[in-house]
């Protein structure tokens, strides 16, 4: 098929690390069909999908269906994460050796949406998974620090009078895991990284060589706990929106190179989990639709954006922790590529009503953002075309 991209930007397929497609279990907020078109509307080629589902993505079976489920739809490359743990208890290590030597050939492994919090499950883990290469990715959060927490410890907290959410509960876990890297060896990957210090201290590990890689999440390089004045649940997320000066951190740090990826933590939610008080919501947001508009703003707007480093931090990057292959390499000639066509120069506003994905929390409802999606070609087929989806997909 021959497009005319005059005056677009031709970008490797976008790899998200981490994606909440909800099936099994909660088919009401996305499935795997739903979640991977709204993947393909945002540019992606491949995500990788949170082993938060129902059953938790904890055996081989699981793992099997999430991506065979991803190969049938035919949107994008679905990339199972498994579970650390049995189920949601979080005490026995799961089946891990069955599912990296499954069909789904699991490679990461994370704790069902929570931190890996018992540090000698958290070694265990790590010990296991480097015997065939594979990484932990780590929600980090000391769940002894934020029980109760509904957003950001910090002055909007004090005076909204809701309990916070400390800096410290990430960093902590961090700070231990980034030791536990470094004494077992084995790769630790730290999902949606929040504040500044958390940033500062994986700096220094890398500094030392210590195997370990983080991404951080469009909101957080947007929003502030300003908006949970609003009260609006659409705002409530984990780890919770934090204060400016993060937000100023984390995007120097993505700019940098300290901040490996970016990802989505995709996090749909039915109507009746977000539609009432702010203390009764789940926590998380929709991310795959406008992660790339949100990239490109944090990483300086659409005129003064380093495209080759985008490329770097939303495809190339996030394929290499992965370990997929097939994306984010530069397409050689012949190849059936996996790629991106974007629009520089145009911009969109987001009608919740819009959005592929099956869910409507969307904290970006009205804004108006930058770039927009025209084609995206997952092995040379076309998945997206003039920025809708293409329906013969076979
Ligand atoms: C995620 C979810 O909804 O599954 N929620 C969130 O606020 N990020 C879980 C998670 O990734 O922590
Ligand atoms: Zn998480
Ligand atoms: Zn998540």
């Amino acid at each position: 098929r021959v497009v005319d991209a005059d005056g677009l930007v031709l970008l490797p397929g976008l790899v998200d690390l981490h994606t909440h497609l909800r099936e099994p279990g909660r088919e009401d907020a996305e499935t795997v069909y739903t979640g991977t078109r709204a993947a393909a509307k945002g540019g992606y080629t491949a995500v990788c999908a949170m082993a938060n589902s129902y059953p938790v993505a904890d055996t081989a079976g699981v793992v099997e269906q999430v991506a065979a489920l991803g190969r049938a739809a035919g949107y994008a490359d679905v990339q199972p994460i498994g579970a650390v743990s049995v189920g949601l208890e979080g005490k026995r290590l799961a089946e891990i050796g069955a599912m990296a030597h499954s069909a789904a050939a699991v490679r990461m492994f994370s704790d069902d949406g929570h931190c890996v919090w018992d540090p000698v499950l958290m070694r265990r883990a790590l010990e296991y998974v480097k015997t065939f290469g594979g990484l932990v990715a780590q929600h980090a959060e000391e769940p002894r620090l934020t029980e109760g927490a509904q957003m950001n410890e910090g002055a909007v907290s004090a005076e909204l009078g809701l309990p916070g959410w400390p800096a410290v509960a990430e960093e902590a876990i961090i700070a231990r895991d980034v030791l536990l890297a470094e004494y077992t060896g084995a790769r630790v990957h730290f999902c949606h990284v929040s504040t500044a210090r958390s940033v500062d201290i994986i700096r220094e590990a890398k500094a030392r060589g210590a195997n370990v890689t983080a991404e951080v999440c469009p909101h957080h390089l947007l929003l502030t706990d300003e908006s949970a004045r609003t009260y609006d649940p659409v705002y409530k997320v984990n780890p919770p929106l934090r204060r400016d000066a993060d937000v100023a951190v984390l995007r120097a740090a993505l700019a940098e190179g300290v901040i490996d990826a970016v990802a989505t933590d995709h996090a749909p939610h039915a109507p009746q989990d977000k539609d009432c008080e702010w203390a009764a919501a789940r926590p998380g947001m929709l991310g795959l639709e406008t992660a790339l508009s949100i990239s490109v703003l944090a990483l300086g707007g659409p005129t003064e954006v380093d495209w080759d480093l985008l490329a770097e931090r939303t495809s190339r990057t996030p394929a290499r922790i992965a370990g997929l292959d097939a994306h984010g390499r530069d397409p050689e000639p012949g190849a059936e590529a996996n790629l991106t066509l974007v629009d520089p120069a145009a911009s969109w506003t987001v009608v919740p009503a819009d959005l592929a994905s099956l869910s409507r929390n969307t904290p970006y409802a009205g804004m108006t953002l930058p770039v927009t999606v025209q084609a995206t070609f997952l092995r040379g087929r076309a998945t997206v075309l003039n920025g809708t989806i293409a329906e013969e997909i076979q």
